[in-house]
């Protein structure tokens, strides 16, 4: 027997094609990856999360001379949102980078230790996490869930 996985998402040419809310969170992504500290890898990645009632709670990249000591945009933004309000759900992350050394045009997915992060939250909440997606220019890709990014992890797998 064989058993097949697909993942739909949405994709989207323009900011302008982007729901309000999508857009919103996103731009405060984009502002999020300015005040990334990234010394070392030069690539500057922002998060925003956003939490049932509104708040929109904001991560980057924080680099460290011992490189693992770092901790990735995704988790900073998640593990604050979770921190700063407990009892919220957490509906939907945007994530963007650009590096000083080249243009990403492409969206920047999420490392499988962020996806697993995220996830943990989406399954306490019984709540898919919307995941937004792009570089610093280019094509969005929209996710409905987070378990679409890791699939067999998540009780959202259909
Ligand atoms: N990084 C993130 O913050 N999120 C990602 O999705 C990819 C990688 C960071 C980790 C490190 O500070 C830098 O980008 C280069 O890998």
């Amino acid at each position: 027997m064989q058993k097949n996985i697909t993942i739909t998402y949405d994709v989207f040419d323009r900011l302008e094609d982007l729901s309000p809310e999508d857009r919103k969170l996103l731009d405060a992504a984009t502002q999020a990856a300015k005040n990334a500290y990234a010394p070392y890898s030069k690539f500057h990645v922002g998060a925003a999360v956003l939490v049932e009632n509104g708040n929109i709670v904001v991560g980057n990249n924080q680099e460290n001379l011992a490189y693992p000591s770092g901790l990735c945009a995704e988790r900073v933004a998640g593990f604050s949102a979770s921190a700063l309000h407990p009892n919220q759900k957490i509906m939907a992350i945007a994530v963007t980078a650009f590096s000083e050394n080249f243009l990403t045009d492409t969206p920047i997915p999420p490392c499988g230790a962020c996806r697993q992060s995220l996830i943990e939250y989406e399954i306490r909440d019984n709540q898919p996490m919307r995941c937004i997606l792009r570089g610093s220019t280019g094509q969005i890709f929209v996710f409905k869930s987070i378990a679409d990014l890791l699939p067999l992890q998540g009780k959202f797998l259909a």
